[in-house]
C-alpha cells in the first residue's frame, strides 16, 4: 500500500510517499517551515501544500503529531499552539484534505519505524527510542509492539522537565559545547534508564545525523544506537501506522 506520510515537527513539517510493506519512500522527501505560531489552522495549511505537492486525492494519510495523540483527538501542545489541545486531528485534516487520515505521535510513529525497518529491526524485549529534537519524544517497543504516549520527555528531572534540560533545541538556544550537552543527555538517559531497564535505547530526531559528536561522553548500562533511518523514521512509522488502521477498517 502507498500512504502519504507526514511528520509535523517543531521547526518543519515533512513528508514523503512510503511503500508501505517495505518501508521505502516512492518519492523524494519534501519540506516546508512549521508556520508560527503553529496554530490548528496555519498547519492544516502546510498540510494542504503537501498534498497538493504529492497530488494525493482522496488516498491515505499517516501523520506524525508532537503531543500525546488519544484515538485522534490531541491532548498535549509543547511545542505547538495549545489551540491543538482537544481537537480531533484526524477529522480536521480529514476536512481540509479530502484524505482519510490517521495520526498518532511523532515519536510514536519513529518508535514502530525503527523496530520494522531500523536499528531494532528484529530485537526482541523492550527497546526504547527516544526522539531528541525540539523536544524529547518517547516510544516504548515491547517484541515489536508500541505502548503510545509514553512522553518521558515530561519526566520531572533537575529541578524541572527533562526537556527542558536535554533536547537539541536546549543546545542550540543555551550554545551549550557538545560535551556539556552530551553530558546532560547521558545524566537523562541514565534516569530513564534506572526507572525502565530498556533492552536497548535508540536516539533518533535530529541528534541521530550528530551520533558521533555525542557518543564518546555517553555511559549507560545499556546499547545507546543512533536511529537508522535518521529523521525519515516518522514520516515512515506514521504512514505504516495508516495503513494498518485502513487495511483492518475496510
Ligand atoms: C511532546 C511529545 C513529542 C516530543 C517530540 C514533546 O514536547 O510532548 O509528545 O513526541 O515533544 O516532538
Amino acid at each position: 500500500m502507498e500512504v502519504l506520510g507526514i511528520d509535523i515537527g517543531g521547526t518543519g513539517i515533512k513528508g514523503a510517499l512510503v511503500n508501505t510493506l517495505t518501508g521505502e519512500l516512492t518519492t523524494d522527501r519534501f519540506r516546508v517551515d512549521t508556520p508560527q505560531p503553529a496554530t490548528p489552522q496555519s498547519i492544516a495549511e502546510a498540510i494542504v501544500e503537501m498534498v497538493e505537492h504529492f497530488e494525493w486525492k482522496g488516498k491515505p494519510i499517516g501523520c506524525g503529531f508532537p503531543g500525546v495523540v488519544h484515538h485522534g483527538v490531541a491532548k498535549t501542545a509543547a511545542n505547538v499552539d495549545k489551540a491543538w489541545i482537544d481537537l480531533n486531528v484526524e477529522s480536521f485534516f480529514h476536512e481540509h484534505t479530502g484524505c482519510p487520515v490517521h495520526v498518532i505521535n511523532d515519536a510514536d510513529a519513529a518508535g514502530i519505524a525503527e523496530t520494522l525497518y531500523g536499528a531494532a529491526k528484529e530485537q526482541s524485549g523492550l527497546t526504547l527510542v527516544l526522539t531528541v529534537g525540539t523536544g524529547i519524544g518517547s516510544a516504548f517497543m515491547y517484541n515489536g509492539r508500541l505502548m503510545p504516549n509514553t512522553e518521558l520527555g515530561h519526566l520531572k528531572f533537575k529541578r524541572g522537565i527533562a526537556e527542558h534540560y536535554a533536547a537539541d533545541s536546549i543546545r542550540k538556544l543555551k550554545d551549550l559545547s557538545w560535551r556539556t550537552w552530551s553530558r546532560r543527555l547521558n545524566d537523562y538517559l541514565n534516569h530513564v534508564y534506572s526507572l525502565f531497564y530498556p533492552d536497548r535505547i535508540i536516539l533518533g530526531g535530529g541528534v541521530s545525523k550528530k551520533f558521533d559528536k555525542i557518543e564518546p561522553y555517553l555511559s549507560v548500562p545499556c546499547p545507546i544506537l543512533p536511529a537508522s533511518l535518521k529523521n525519515l523514521a516518522g514520516i515512515i512509522g506514521a504512514a505504516v501506522s495508516a495503513s494498518e488502521t485502513f487495511v483492518t477498517a475496510s
